[in-house]
């Protein structure tokens, strides 16, 4: 007995339009997406069901949220995914574990929340290769948020899979998850539209001028215009209208349906409230419930079709569900949740039962506290995150121990932090900041203080929130206080000279006076140690430490777990101490690390570290894969990573303007976002760049400030070769000595080849003579023994500069031809047009170097080509990109347009390996 409707739509032409061409779309290969938004009662579910209609040929899901105040982890993954398991097992092996576990069909590690993502757009776009497929997500402001997260990252992702997505979604509620999606805000009917539903609905019994007040009123609500003349009595309607006007539209249509209710006799009246309290649509279980309340199977047929029940459970509106939940008495309400949890499953439905308990309870209640306490627990091993939280809040409020409470209340504030859920951490933390506190757990409130500020903003006064914990912690539990100073130190590193207070001066001088753990050290201790000793007590102590401390974490004795958490540490060590290979390894360590894992927010990080590293050594093509990678990963976990890579790339490449954009960008990003590390590293990459083109006088101030800037970093020191080379080119001989002091500390304290090296070179720079020979001649030598092929080439250019400099013609260009053509294999652009120049002036013919053809791409595509030639299988690439599989073949499917090949075979010749691209140039 469906309470549906004739499925007639009145009006709603340009709507309808908009969903015939989304359908249009999908059929003809492309995804599409649709937000339609509007008020209760407009018609969204209508307009939904005449997209339905009209999909044949499509295979449809359809799911919905429930208004309750239950959260259940991925409830609306499930009843959108469960029909399409049996497709799970085309799914890479990752992603497959990480949907059954946050599905609860197999137990493993919590999943990365953007790893379930991933997995539920490949399982889409796999089901879709059959027939094109059409998910509708009704009343999406209800879903558990866990769900609502997925489905905002499927949404934004999807491009050519033949996947449709329209979500409808109540206007009042702002579900950061779906914002930005294309829209389609749905208002009022049009009063010729209005007038008709309304003659529909009531017939002839209204006179023209109540009518039009009538329409008026409703503003062409759809339902307000067939629920209000039927909750009013007929005498009222002519008189009646207009005494609810001060209250919102879905208020009064609310309050209509609570008149209706209160019009049906008490069994009917409590069958309605019981269904409205189960989230589930199980008919069954409604009835084995309504047993226990001594509701008969009649009362099904006594509420005024409010009520269906058949093969489900459907109220005739979501909002008789609000108004019947919101108008009954705590005790009603009470006995319903009892008797729902007496019939729902102990096992299967454990956490269901749970809440259902909780809520039936009237006041604090241990046992039901605890059970609460285990579905958090499982909640959480799903990676329902805000379930667990959900869980947990609810658990605290049942607690009457005030140790117990304030024992959960810390839990619950973790686990909401993770969910995500800021204020609600904040929340719980004073609420155990309110109970009694013992010293233990006075730390755990301010480190969770201090998480919280760090996860939502690294650049704000986390570090300082951090310093402060690990020093309550000092005496409480060394090892927690040491990780906690490492990731004060962490946090203070992103903010730079930006840090308000606690700086990395700060946590140094704190670490120092810590009591220290029993040896042996850990990799992590020799960390914290080495970085807090570079701001007490210089270089010469810290060097060595730091460089047991990266060589530690390119090995094995170092957990995967370490490796996520300070892995990028580590790599911080390694440059520090001029050591390329070992910050190569662990960044290769890491990267791989946090991708099987999925662990998104690390890897974020660790792509950027690993794309520096590749264009230090002047593996661009390799770098700008990464630097891909790194814009997908922060793009899709919405993680805030300065562009670090793109920042180092585009510094040695020398494009312009492009490389001065990047650079304002970034400056002007991290300082409002207080991540002062990034603006100076943007700083030294506008150093590099000017140097590049020859534009030393605007060099010369961008590394000094990055020189100025934190001095003791290496990005710092890194600047001042830069200096040093501008200042000797704008006759500034005294800014560059000072330099050249600070070059030397840093390169003899280390003494790798690197940094020995770059000494060489710029002391060379500002040398003479002979004693300047033998220096360039020094770099070369040592430059070359590294990986650091850039570096390398302009020591050949710089030299060649020299040589010409002192009218050495032969042996100028010899220098400069090395050098011209490493730089411009490297694709070191700027410098190899600097060193052409110079070519020239030695009267030498040059040609300038052929621009590549390839530039008809655009970048994602040249990075899919490449991928792909590289021998990733589609879905590999996908999983790199945050793509499906069919939107990558699409777009390898324009690249072979584009290329004028046919298949993945051709893009060995089409597209140049690395090292044919380097003898071609
Ligand atoms: N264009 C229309 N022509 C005829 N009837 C309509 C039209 N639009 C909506 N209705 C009817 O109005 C009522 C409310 O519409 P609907 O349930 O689609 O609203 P909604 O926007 O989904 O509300 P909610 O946000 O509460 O879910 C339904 O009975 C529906 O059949
Ligand atoms: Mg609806």
């Amino acid at each position: 007995m469906a309470l549906r409707r004739p499925p007639v739509l009145l009006g709603r032409a340009g709507e309808r339009q908009v969903l015939d061409r989304v359908l249009e779309n999908v059929r003809g290969g492309q995804s599409a997406v649709l937000v339609v938004r509007g008020e209760a009662g407009v018609g969204k579910t209508a307009l939904l069901r005449y997209c339905a209609r009209q999909a044949s040929g499509f295979r449809v899901a359809r799911i919905a949220g429930v208004e309750s105040e239950m959260e259940l982890p991925f409830a609306g993954l499930h009843q959108l995914c469960a029909p399409m398991l049996g497709r799970l097992a085309a799914l890479p092996e990752p992603q497959q574990a990480a949907l059954g576990v946050a599905l609860g069909l197999s137990s493993g590690p919590p999943p990365d929340r953007f790893l379930v993502g991933l997995a539920t757009l490949s399982l889409l776009a796999e089901v879709a290769s059959e027939r094109p497929l059409l998910c509708f997500v009704d009343d999406a402001q209800w879903l558990d948020v866990a769900t609502r997260q997925v489905l905002g990252f499927v949404a934004r992702r999807l491009l050519a899979e033949s996947v449709a997505f329209v979500f409808a979604v109540r206007d009042s509620t702002d579900e950061s998850e779906l914002v930005g999606l294309p829209e389609l805000l749905l208002g009022g009917l049009p009063d010729e539209d209005a007038r008709a539903l309304l003659a529909s609905g009531i017939g002839a019994r209204l006179d023209g001028r109540v009518r039009d007040r009538l329409v008026e009123e409703t503003r062409g609500n759809p339902l307000a215009i067939l629920e209000l003349p039927r909750g009013l009595a007929a005498t009222q309607l002519p008189g009646g209208l207009g005494l609810l006007e001060d209250h919102a539209l879905p208020r009064r249509i609310e309050e209509s349906f609570r008149r209706r209710l209160e019009a049906l006799a008490e069994e009917p009246r409590r069958l309605l409230l019981l269904v409205a309290a189960e989230p589930v649509d199980d008919p069954l279980l409604v009835w084995r419930a309504a047993e226990r309340l001594g509701i008969g199977p009649s009362a099904a047929d006594e509420t005024e079709g409010l009520l269906a029940i058949g093969e489900s459970v459907a109220f005739l509106h979501p909002l008789v569900r609000s108004a019947v939940y919101r108008s009954a008495a705590p005790p009603e309400r009470r006995a319903v949740h009892r008797a729902l949890a007496e019939v729902t499953d102990a096992g299967a439905d454990a956490d269901r039962r749970a809440w259902h308990l909780a809520a039936a309870a009237a006041g604090p209640d241990e046992e039901v506290a605890s059970e609460l306490e285990r579905s958090a627990g499982r909640a959480q091993a799903r990676g329902g995150l805000a379930a667990a939280a959900a869980f947990l809040r609810r658990s605290v409020a049942l607690t009457r121990d005030p140790a117990r409470r304030t024992d959960r209340a810390l839990a619950a504030a973790q686990a909401s932090l993770h969910a995500g859920a800021f204020e609600a951490a904040l929340a719980l933390l004073a609420a155990a900041e309110a109970g009694p506190l013992d010293a233990l757990e006075r730390a755990r409130v301010d480190l969770l203080h201090a998480e919280v500020a760090y996860a939502q903003n690294r650049g704000s006064d986390a570090p300082l929130l951090l310093l402060r914990a690990a020093g309550r912690l000092e005496t409480l539990d060394v090892r927690l206080a040491r990780d906690t100073y490492l990731d004060a130190w962490s946090a203070a590193l992103f903010a730079g000279q930006l840090a308000s207070a606690g700086s990395l001066l700060d946590v140094s001088r704190a670490v120092r006076a810590a009591p220290h753990p029993e040896p042996p050290p850990h990799p992590s201790d020799l960390l914290l140690d080495g970085f807090a000793l570079v701001f007490t007590e210089g270089r010469l102590s810290a060097t060595p430490v730091l460089r047991r401390a990266a060589t530690a974490f390119a090995g094995t004795e170092v957990s995967v777990a370490e490796v996520l958490r300070w892995g990028w540490l580590a790599t911080a060590a390694a440059v520090y101490v001029w050591d390329y290979d070992t910050c190569l390894a662990v960044a290769t360590r890491e990267v791989r690390i946090a991708r099987d894992a999925g662990a998104l927010e690390v890897l974020a990080v660790g792509v950027n570290v690993l794309g520096q590293a590749a264009a230090l050594g002047g593996d661009f093509g390799r770098a700008a894969l990464l630097v891909a990678e790194a814009d997908a990963v922060t793009e899709a976990t919405g993680a805030r990573v300065a562009p670090y890579a793109a920042l180092v790339l585009a510094a040695f490449r020398g494009q312009e303007p492009v490389g001065s954009k990047l650079i304002d960008a970034t400056i002007a990003e991290a300082t409002a976002g207080g991540q002062g590390t990034a603006v100076q590293y943007a700083h030294w990459a506008n150093a590099v760049l000017m140097n590049s083109l020859g534009r030393y006088e605007e060099a010369l101030p961008a590394a000094v400030a990055a020189s100025d800037d934190t001095p003791e970093l290496f990005v710092a020191t890194w600047a001042l070769s830069e200096l040093i080379e501008a200042a000797s080119r704008t006759g500034n001989p005294e800014l560059a000595a000072g330099a050249l002091d600070r070059l030397l500390d840093s390169a003899n304290a280390s003494a790798t080849d690197w940094g020995l090296g770059i000494a060489a070179r710029s002391r060379a720079l500002l040398s003479e003579g002979d004693a300047a020979e033998g220096l360039y001649r020094e770099a070369i030598d040592r430059l070359s023994l590294t990986r650091l092929r850039p570096e390398l080439a302009r020591s050949h250019l710089l030299y060649g500069e020299w040589l010409r400099r002192v009218g050495r013609r032969v042996d100028a260009r010899e220098q400069l031809r090395t050098a011209h053509e490493l730089l411009a294999a490297i694709g070191t652009e700027a410098f190899a047009e600097r060193a052409r120049r110079e070519l020239v002036a030695t009267g030498e013919k040059v040609r300038k170097r052929a621009v590549e053809a390839r530039d008809e791409l655009t970048p994602q595509e040249d990075q899919i080509a490449r991928l792909a030639r590289d021998g990733l299988s589609n879905p590999e690439i996908g999983a790199r990109l945050f793509l499906s599989p069919r939107t990558v073949e699409w777009h390898l499917g324009k690249v072979f347009t584009k290329l004028g090949i046919s298949s993945r075979m051709g893009l060995h010749d089409a597209l140049p390996s690395p090292d044919q691209e380097a003898a071609r140039a």
